[in-house]
């Protein structure tokens, strides 16, 4: 089968989470396609950084939580200063947070998961989206999940705060198409990666569970999820913005 290899040579990338799972893999394709690639992550993500020299591209770590405003402001600015120009983010840092039904779900674990991942994608939209309107127009996808679409018993912040990532995709989209700013979401199902590991670890059954609810009956693989979002953000996929789109083995078509 012909394979796309989509070319961003010349363009600067951000990848907020990067360091790990989706965001990772999304930096290193993003890489392999000509990016100038900023990997930034609350954690140190240097190694991913690392692994896109040894393979001959350009990227730089920047620490950054995406829940705090100064931090993400400051993420922006080192970006502009070091490449000049921002044309494409991906807003994937994200956290499943406890589980525990709604009656249980603490306060706590309630508002850092909606800081980190509705408030964490608002704000990077915020600063992102005035340098690719610079720029003449560009492309965000930020992390939404099928939890965005349906919803999921024992999960209700994570739940809730991909719903809201839908809502701000779309009302973004809206907002900058006349500036060329394309703005849309994926919304990956299960895919194996440390986040969704934690919760197998945590979940007896939740492995057969998933695999038994998905109607290709296979767990997706984060490139799966990164070959969307490249193809989203390339010059193909010029006439689609706003779209939640899944990423899910058929799972939400059921
Ligand atoms: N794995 C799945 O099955 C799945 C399914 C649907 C959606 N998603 C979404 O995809 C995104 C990536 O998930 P993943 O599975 O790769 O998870 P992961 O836990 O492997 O990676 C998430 C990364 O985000 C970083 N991060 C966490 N909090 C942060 C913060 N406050 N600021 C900056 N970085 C932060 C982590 O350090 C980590 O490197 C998340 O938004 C997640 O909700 C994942």
């Amino acid at each position: 089968m012909a394979k796309i290899n989509f070319d961003f040579t010349g363009k600067t990338v951000l990848v907020t989470g990067g360091g790990s799972g989706i965001g990772k893999e999304t930096a290193l394709k993003f890489a392999a396609s000509g990016a100038n690639v900023v990997v930034s992550d609350v954690n140190d993500a240097m190694s991913v950084v690392e692994e896109i020299r040894d393979l001959g591209g350009e990227g730089s770590f920047i620490l950054c939580d995406v829940s705090l405003n100064d931090q993400v402001r400051a993420l922006l600015e080192q970006t502009l200063s070091q490449y000049g120009s921002l044309h494409i983010a991906c807003n994937n840092a994200g956290i499943e947070g406890e589980q525990g039904y709604s009656a249980a779900c603490s306060e706590e674990n309630f508002d850092r998961v909606i800081d980190v991942n509705i408030k964490g994608v608002w704000q990077c939209m915020k600063y992102e989206i005035p340098h690719l309107v610079d720029a003449g127009g560009g492309a965000i996808v930020n992390l939404s999940s099928i939890a965005g679409l349906i919803g999921f018993p024992g999960l209700p912040a994570y739940v809730a705060s991909k719903h809201a990532v839908a809502g701000l995709t779309k009302t973004a989209a809206l907002e900058y198409a006349r500036e060329n700013v394309r703005v849309n979401a994926v919304c990956p199902g299960p895919i194996m990666t440390p986040m969704l590991e934690r919760i197998m670890e945590t979940t007896p059954g939740f492995r057969e569970q998933i695999t038994e609810g998905v109607p290709e009956h296979r767990i997706g693989q984060a490139a799966e999820v990164a070959d969307t979002i490249l193809y989203l953000c390339s010059e193909q996929a010029a006439y689609i913005t706003g779209q939640c789109l899944a990423i899910d083995g058929g799972w939400v078509a059921q």
